[in-house]
């Protein structure tokens, strides 16, 4: 079993009008295989992003247990977990947030190479964009000046960079029209039959996900059933 979470909880704090903390996930536990491709559906504010952040280590559960290849990655030190991270990427819901504006797109895609340290060159940042769809000249761009579905597709071959064993992707298709949709869902499809790469993919729209999921979770009221 590659990921396997364990009755994860994560409440956040209340406004100063309500008392007691809010629920966002509650309770939720899963696996997931190598290779295989999951869905986490649920309606807007079920908590799916709360339990995607908490899967991909950026989030603290308050309870419960992530386990990587049979590690607790909460019981890691920082810097093993640090490490661990590397092989689990996430495509977040707003991928223009995730860039910096300032950077062209080509230091931003190799950005996650320098920081784990792996080799990193032109000819292959040039490859990785023909690998989502897109020409050589986006890279000289700067991120407001790409499509959403451009920047998306920018932000998985991003991810894919330094070969993660899961990709947790948050909504990637839900700010998108219909044809762009399908581009990415190509893209996702590709990833999927060219790497090992297992596939977490959250999304409200349960018609989307059976397109490429091998299983499905619900988010109903902050419970994953
Ligand atoms: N940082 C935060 N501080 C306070 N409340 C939060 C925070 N993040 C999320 N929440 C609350 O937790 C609940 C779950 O939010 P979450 O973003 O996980 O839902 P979601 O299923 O991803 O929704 P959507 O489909 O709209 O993206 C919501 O009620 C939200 O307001
Ligand atoms: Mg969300």
């Amino acid at each position: 079993m590659l990921l396997k979470a364990v009755k994860l909880k994560k409440s956040f704090n209340s406004t100063w009008f309500k008392t007691g903390e809010t629920p966002a996930v509650v309770d939720a536990g899963f696996s997931l295989n190598p290779g295989e491709t999951i869905g986490i559906v649920g309606k807007s504010g079920a908590g799916k992003t709360t339990l995607g952040l908490m899967l991909a280590g950026v989030i603290k559960p308050d309870f419960g247990q992530i386990f990587y290849k049979g590690e607790d990655i909460w019981a890691l030190t920082r810097r093993k977990r640090r490490r661990m991270q590397q092989h689990i990427q996430m495509i977040f819901q707003h991928p223009e947030s995730t860039f910096n504006p300032k950077w062209k797109i080509s230091r931003s895609l190799m950005e996650p190479c320098r920081l784990h340290k792996m080799p990193v060159s032109e000819d292959t940042i040039i490859k990785w964009a023909e690998r989502v769809g897109l020409a050589e000249d986006v890279l000289y761009r700067y991120p407001m000046q790409l499509s959403g579905g451009e920047l998306q597709r920018i932000a998985i071959a991003r991810a894919m960079s330094i070969s993660p064993a899961i990709l947790v992707l948050d909504e990637p298709v839900s700010m998108l029209d219909t044809s762009t949709k399908a581009q990415i869902i190509r893209v996702i499809k590709k990833i999927q039959a060219s790497t090992c790469a297992a596939c977490i993919f959250i999304s409200h729209d349960v018609d989307i996900a059976r397109l490429i999921c091998n299983r499905m979770y619900k988010l109903e009221n902050h419970v994953l059933r």
